[in-house]
């Protein structure tokens, strides 16, 4: 199944505290952005990359994407993270019948494996999602109290790219716009709006750069990824 790729790279990256949007920012002489934009144009299944960046940011965005032969539209983002992905989808071929992916720019090291892996949990199921094991106990609190010990077995933390047939996710946002709420990611709109979402086994390279260790990290791994080249 074919599918269509929504990065989404219009934050401002205030936790990472540098002088501009962090997906812009180079490791390793790329930025984040052209990182996340090549493994897509090189996963087989992608026909279309929209990336979504900061308004005035465009040209630039344009600019570092010239050569990919899939990319099919550059396009300002919102205020949240939601609206960025609705400004995305609105460049998605409305009769395009494959999967839409969303995807961080801010994780760089996705690679064809996950890419073409949730294409196909989320062909099958309409919607599906990488996942990571949580390594902490989680307890949850209530006013700086420890209510209760949540079983980790049963506890994900999930990662970008999310899938959906394109019908599942135009639905479930229209829903979450029509009643008012703000969703942290995608599949918690397709999650309340009652669909079904798989989880696929995400990978822990696959990490969103938040924060400057974040960043050193991202510097240390691209080392390493080079030396065992
Ligand atoms: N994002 C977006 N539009 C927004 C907010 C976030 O496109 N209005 C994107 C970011 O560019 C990033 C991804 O969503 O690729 C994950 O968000 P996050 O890690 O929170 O990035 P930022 O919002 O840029 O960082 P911060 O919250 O620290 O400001
Ligand atoms: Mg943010």
């Amino acid at each position: 199944m074919k599918s269509y790729a929504i990065l989404v790279a219009a934050g401002r990256g205030e936790r990472l505290g540098r002088d501009r949007p962090k997906a812009f920012l180079a490791l390793g002489g790329q930025t984040l952005l052209q990182r996340s934009a090549l493994a897509f144009d090189r996963a087989p299944s992608v026909a279309g990359i929209v990336a979504v960046v900061p308004a005035g940011l465009e040209g630039e965005g344009r600019a570092q994407l010239a050569g990919l032969g899939s990319l099919h539209a550059v396009v300002a983002g919102g205020d949240r993270r939601q609206d960025s992905v609705r400004a995305g989808l609105a460049e998605v071929p409305p009769g395009f019948e494959g999967v839409v992916l969303v995807h961080d720019a801010a994780r760089p090291f996705v690679d064809e494996g996950i890419i073409e892996g949730v294409v196909a949990a989320a062909s099958d199921a309409g919607a599906a999602l990488p996942v990571v094991p949580i390594v902490d106990t989680v307890k949850r609190l209530r006013l700086g109290e420890i209510v209760e010990t949540l079983d980790r077995a049963e506890l994900g933390a999930a990662q970008t790219p999310q899938g959906f047939r394109l019908s599942v996710l135009t639905a479930a946002y229209a829903a979450a716009y029509r009643d008012g709420v703000t969703v942290t990611d995608e599949a918690m709109a397709v999650e309340r709006h009652g669909g079904r979402v798989m989880a696929v086994p995400g990978q822990a390279d696959n990490r969103k750069i938040t924060t400057p260790e974040d960043w050193a990290w991202a510097e240390r791994h691209l080392l390493a990824m080079e030396s065992a080249r």
